[in-house]
């Protein structure tokens, strides 16, 4: 599994401690994020991690901030991309058995209910359901090309 990864400054120690377990696991993980707590802006991160993944060859992507707010924001700007912030493990599943997301956004500085890490191993191990929940990601992504032109 080829999974991509990018972080600011407010999430430096989370992503890190998620590389580890990816890595734990045989899983090559490719950092886009900076490794210092030197300031920097959030949506930059989430386009030079967003416009790589595009490329193509990662199962997934894993984007974190402070509080994984700002930059899920800015990743679900990017045309084609889906990404969820996971409260805890229920909702990881559901954002790749219902959304079919192809991110996940965790916050450095939020005190999760349960491990970020199990949430990730939650997500990798479930499969999208499709049938209705296709129809309504392809829904979504039709908000998205009849809304290009505003
Ligand atoms: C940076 O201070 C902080 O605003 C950012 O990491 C994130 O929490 C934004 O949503």
């Amino acid at each position: 599994m080829n999974i991509i990864i990018g972080n600011d400054h407010g999430a430096v120690d989370l992503k890190n401690s998620i590389i580890s377990h990816l890595q734990s696991k045989g899983y090559t993980v490719k950092n886009m994020g900076v490794d210092s707590t030197d300031s920097v802006d959030y949506p930059d991160i989430a386009e030079i991690t967003c416009t790589e993944y595009k490329k193509g060859g990662y199962d997934f992507g894993i984007l974190c901030c402070g509080t994984g707010i700002g930059i899920s924001i800015a990743a679900n700007k990017i045309k084609g991309i889906r990404c969820a912030l996971p409260q805890n493990i229920f909702a990881s599943k559901m954002a790749k058995a219902h959304n079919n997301v192809q991110f996940l956004a965790f916050g450095g500085r939020i005190d999760y209910p349960e491990s970020v890490n199990d949430m990730i191993d939650e997500f990798i191990r479930t499969e999208f359901e499709g049938s209705r929940h296709g129809i309504r990601v392809d829904k979504i992504m039709d908000i998205e090309l009849s809304n290009d032109n505003c």
